[in-house]
């Protein structure tokens, strides 16, 4: 009998980055990451299973046929089948949508997979929808996917990778963290400030596999697991300060472990640089909780306390959009969860 069923999954932004996976099996991270969702950037995918002794596959983007999609689309279902009958047992028909426009540099496969991976879980029903384990077995396939996508089926803060602070944590699969967090990090916003629309010049994929020789690679990994430890704590206690100066120096060491690799490279613009001394001015000026970060990318990440979101949009318009590609930025709310929509 064919089975249908759609989620809304959103995208994620990491504040502790994964950058560089352990030697064998799939996705592994080499040290543990946090990332917030972003509840307004989102995929849309309608999955339709069909009993079929070979997993066939036909893809679609918003109902047209894509067929450049599938062979990336069939390799994600080759990763999970041996873990699922399911998968090995069906065909399927998938129809998915970003809610935000194509080629903004804004990486859709978390969010993308994230949807797929909660499909997968729903359709082959071996747990209860909803319960711990269904998000677990979601994140599970979803790391197969792309890795950073295991964080995105969650609306507290995932963490993916094993770290001795965060209870039941795995390389396997992201846990949402269970710690109280203080009111004056909680519902902050995420502002997507697009400096650069085009391709990258060094695909996510490539980026990590530069970290197996890369002179620095075993620092990071421990800075790393230190800077987990030391964000969860930052996070419970509400030290705003101390939290910002983490996060923008999480993503300035992804950026420059990619300038320091061999081959060597960059990602960020101009624009990039000029966004971020444009934020540690406003900060000086005005003390007010905001801070950036980046993912493998041009775009800025603009974060701040939905409290100060008029402040905060004056200053993008006033400020930062000269330096936006046509003058865009998108902006999300932060913790939102995935959601069953048939
Ligand atoms: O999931 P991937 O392979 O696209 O890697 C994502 C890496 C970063 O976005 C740079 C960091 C992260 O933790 O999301």
């Amino acid at each position: 009998m064919q089975k249908v069923v759609k989620y809304r999954c959103p995208s994620n932004i990491a504040l502790v980055k994964y950058w560089g996976k352990k030697d064998g099996g799939v996705q592994l991270p080499a040290n543990a990451s946090i990332s917030w969702s972003l509840s307004d950037l989102f995929a849309e995918t309608t999955m339709i299973a069909t009993p079929s002794n070979q997993t066939q596959l036909v893809f679609k983007y918003d109902g047209n046929p894509k067929p450049s999609f599938e062979p990336k689309i069939l390799d994600f279902l080759t990763r999970i089948a041996p873990f699922s009958d399911f998968v090995n047992q069906h065909s399927f028909e998938i129809d998915t949508i970003n809610n935000f426009p194509h080629g903004t540099g804004i990486a859709s496969s978390a969010a993308g997979f994230g949807a797929l991976a909660l499909c997968i879980a729903d359709l082959e029903g071996q747990f209860e929808i909803g319960s711990n384990e269904f998000y677990q077995r979601a994140s599970f396939f979803a790391r197969l996917g792309s890795g950073s996508a295991c964080r995105s089926v969650y609306a507290a803060p995932a963490v993916w990778g094993e770290h001795t602070d965060v209870q039941d944590s795995s390389d396997l699969f992201a846990v949402p963290f269970e710690g109280h967090i203080h009111e004056s990090l909680q519902n902050w916003k995420d502002c997507v400030l697009i400096v650069d629309d085009g391709e990258k010049k060094v695909s996510s994929t490539a980026g990590h596999s530069l970290l197996k020789n890369h002179p620095y690679a075993e620092a990071r990994f421990k800075q790393a697991q230190k800077n987990i430890g030391n964000i969860l704590q930052f996070m419970q206690q509400g030290n705003v300060s101390d939290f910002i100066a983490l996060v923008e120096s999480e993503a300035l060491q992804l950026h420059s472990m990619m300038m320091s690799s061999i081959p060597y490279f960059t990602l960020i613009r101009p624009g990039t640089l000029a966004i971020m001394e444009e934020i540690w001015t406003f900060r000086e000026e005005t003390n007010l909780p905001i801070a950036f970060t980046l993912d493998a990318g041009a775009n800025v990440h603009l974060l701040y306390s939905s409290e100060i979101e008029e402040q905060v949009i004056n200053f993008i318009h006033t400020k930062l959009l000269v330096n936006c590609k046509k003058g865009l930025y998108l902006c999300s709310s932060t913790g939102g969860k995935p959601l069953k929509l048939s």
